[in-house]
């Protein structure tokens, strides 16, 4: 069965009050379709600079995207979430923010190819996302085939995508799927992320929810991911 969500003709749902109030952050949050108006633009009309592009899918409430940005000035951050009033509550905090380098998409990861050009991100960022740890719902799962094929789309040639998660399930689902591709170099795969690799980048910062994860005994689960895309060299 084909996913919708994927399909060209997608719509996203409005009805939600928190829609109509992520408007009054419109100089750095896109809603949808808004937010896919803006495929192969980011750089040069949104942040109007050239900076390399992070992507971060499932942002939650915002605390690795705020800090990452404070972190790295010289990035261009798009954060993203689908939840109407999470998105507003992280739109409120981002709002109080004085450094710029970051936009909020009220959207979908499954769009990634709508919202981002072949080649347009440099980094990808999946922190801690839903599980679906019930059988008939794993098909609910983001991370599949088709998507690691979009992920890889667009992403430029040697571009990074980072994945961290609680879940031992979500973990193996991950791990089989990128036993079975050929678009991506594993660079970390690890069960235990802190014990194993405490000086990688991924064990330098927790997010929200991984607080909380590790403030319960839970393993920390990660992936290092680099594209294996080949720079295209016209002669
Ligand atoms: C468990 S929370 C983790 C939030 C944050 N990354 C952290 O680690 O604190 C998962 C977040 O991903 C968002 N999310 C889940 N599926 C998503 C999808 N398909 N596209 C965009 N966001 C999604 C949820 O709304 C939620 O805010």
């Amino acid at each position: 069965m084909v996913d919708h969500t994927y399909l060209q003709d997608f719509k996203y749902k409005t009805k939600n009050p928190y829609n109509d109030r992520l408007g009054d952050f419109n100089d750095f949050v896109f809603c949808g379709e808004q937010g896919e108006a803006l495929r192969g633009k980011w750089n040069q009309d949104v942040f109007k600079r050239k900076a390399p592009i992070c992507l971060e899918i499932g942002s939650g409430y915002g605390h690795f995207m705020m800090e990452y940005c404070e972190k790295n000035p010289d990035i261009n951050f798009v954060g993203m979430d689908y939840r109407f009033k999470r998105s507003f509550a992280l739109a409120k905090k981002l709002d109080q923010l004085t450094h710029k380098n970051f936009r909020f998409l009220r959207a979908k990861g499954e769009r990634i190819g709508f919202l981002f050009d072949e080649n347009e991100a440099d980094t990808l960022f999946y922190f801690f996302p839903d599980p679906w740890p019930k059988t008939k719902h794993q098909k609910k799962r983001l991370f599949q085939t088709h998507f690691l094929e979009i992920a890889y789309k667009v992403l430029k040639p040697g571009g990074k995508f980072y994945i961290k998660t609680d879940h031992d399930g979500y973990a193996l689902w991950m791990e089989k799927i990128l036993d079975n591709q050929k678009l991506f170099n594993i660079d970390l795969k690890t069960t235990d992320l802190r014990l194993e690799h405490p000086a990688h980048f991924l064990s330098s910062f927790k997010t929200k929810f991984e607080k909380i994860f590790v403030a319960q005994g839970i393993k920390i689960k990660a992936f290092e991911l680099t594209s294996l895309k080949r720079e295209c060299t016209h002669v």
